[in-house]
């Protein structure tokens, strides 16, 4: 079923798409790496395959935030251990945090998700063990009042994906193809 490099792109974009959609698939939540050398897991929201670009959720004030800012080098690595792909991508990524799509964003989560961003920034200091969130906010599903300041700190991060590289671990032989945009090659794995 992999044949041609046709084949590849079509699975990529297909995989990419559905990993956005269902909590359920193994790329849900692949890994989002930094050009300062950190890594952190992240869910994938959306795929858009037509612009080839990937959307994440993230607080505003996190350090991935300000390292990426406008615009920064970005790698996203997916994997599907059951059927043995490998999906790396890289492109540019920039985060935005008062456009239409970040409204959208927000408009389309639940109270309880966008309390998440409620409390005191990713890597505050603290004390104690912390949740961060306000001790009032602890397990409950707050108001549209009560979570109305987390808009604040609410914003995506878009990797608008340049290449990706594409991997088969298959007992018959490896495959693997590289994608420049829709300019694609085969390359030993
Ligand atoms: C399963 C899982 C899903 C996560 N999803 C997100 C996410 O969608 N957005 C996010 O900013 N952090 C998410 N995180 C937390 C990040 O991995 C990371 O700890 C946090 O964002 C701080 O990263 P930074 O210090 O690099 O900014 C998730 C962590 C796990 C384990």
């Amino acid at each position: 079923m992999y044949e041609t490099l046709e084949d590849i792109r079509a699975d990529i974009d297909r995989r990419l798409v559905r990993a956005a959609k269902d909590r359920k698939s193994p790329m849900h939540t692949p890994v989002v790496a930094t050009a300062d050398a950190d890594l952190r897991v992240m869910v994938l929201r959306e795929f858009d395959a037509g612009k080839r670009l990937l959307r994440f959720h993230t607080d505003l004030r996190s350090p991935k935030a300000r390292t990426i800012g406008e615009g920064a080098p970005v790698g996203v690595l997916l994997y599907d251990k059951g059927q043995k792909i490998q999906v790396r991508c890289r492109g540019e990524g920039r985060i935005e945090h008062d456009t239409p799509a970040v409204q959208a964003a927000w408009d389309a989560g639940t109270n309880f998700a966008r309390r998440c961003y409620l409390g005191d920034g990713p890597g505050a200091l603290s004390d104690m063990p912390t949740s961060g969130l306000p001790d009032w906010a602890e397990g409950i599903q707050p108001t549209d009042e009560q979570v109305m300041p987390a808009r604040d700190n609410f914003a995506i991060l878009l990797v608008e994906v340049r290449s990706f590289d594409w991997l088969y671990l298959a007992h018959t032989g490896h495959m693997r193809a590289q994608f420049d945009g829709e300019e694609g090659r085969w390359v030993a794995p």
